[in-house]
């Protein structure tokens, strides 16, 4: 069953995950110091927030990319993991340079888009959606894709994403606005730092209620990890009312 929707929205962005991208990608996050630690932060972060989403027995990692959270999603040893992308070059990539026991894990790689996934009402407890929402610039395209998320899962979603409110953002702010001086204000942007009430109010437009947040430095830094429950009163099939 799929999301009833003839509009898609389209990004420019993700088009760029073809076969070399996606091998630059994994050995990208693979090498150097600060790659390294910033990885392991995020991976303690989306950690303590399938904590806080209630240690899920089923997760759709989506965007999985080339399965960076791979092995942590599968520490619980019952859980039932699937992994989807746009790309299907970052799912191939990820099959084929992660240990073959966290690969093994994997019960099934979905190839479809965020906003409309074609996957089943309720399939997982969990949708893990990790550095996609950053790229989604108009609110009704992330309430477009959150209610995707919510139809697929039947408890949580997390969803990781920039906020304002830290040093980081406010410094990508500065440097946005010299960027737009120097190069027009037309220069496309394709990553954006949200105020914390635009996107509490999408959540919540999306029928979302907020469990909690886990910060990757508080003040500090503008990645944030939202832990959402999907109101059941309104957990809505799109496809129930064609
Ligand atoms: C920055 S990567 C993040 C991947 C992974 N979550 C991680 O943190 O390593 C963004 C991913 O989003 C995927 N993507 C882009 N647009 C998408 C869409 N509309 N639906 C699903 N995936 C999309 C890309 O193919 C890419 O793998």
């Amino acid at each position: 069953m799929t999301a009833e929707n003839n509009t898609t929205p389209h990004y420019e962005f993700s088009e760029k995950y073809d076969p070399e991208h996606a091998r630059k990608y994994f050995h990208k996050h693979n090498t150097g110091f600060w790659r390294r630690l910033s990885t392991w932060r995020e991976v303690g972060m989306a950690r303590k927030a399938l904590v806080m989403a209630g240690r899920p027995s089923s997760v759709l990692d989506l965007p999985c990319g080339t399965g960076r959270f791979w092995e942590m999603l599968a520490e619980e040893k019952d859980r039932t993991i699937y992994v989807g992308d746009n790309s299907q070059a970052m799912i191939d990539a990820g099959m084929d340079l992660r240990p073959k026991p966290v690969t093994a894990r994997i019960k099934k790689t979905f190839q479809c888009s965020a906003f409309d996934t074609g996957l089943p009402d309720n399939l997982v407890e969990s949708v893990f959606s990790i550095r996609l929402m950053h790229h989604i610039e108009k609110s009704a395209d992330r309430i477009l894709m959150l209610k995707e998320f919510a139809r697929i899962s039947s408890d949580t979603i997390i969803v990781s994403l920039w906020v304002d409110g830290n040093f980081r953002a406010y410094r990508h702010q500065l440097n946005e606005k010299k960027k737009e001086r120097m190069r027009g204000v037309n220069f496309p942007r394709d990553r954006f730092v949200f105020t914390r009430s635009d996107i509490e109010s999408d959540f919540s437009a999306a029928g979302l209620e907020m469990i909690g947040h886990v910060d990757f430095i508080k003040h500090w830094d503008k990645w944030r990890t939202y832990v959402l429950r999907v109101k059941r009163g309104n957990q809505i099939s799109l496809t129930a009312f064609p």
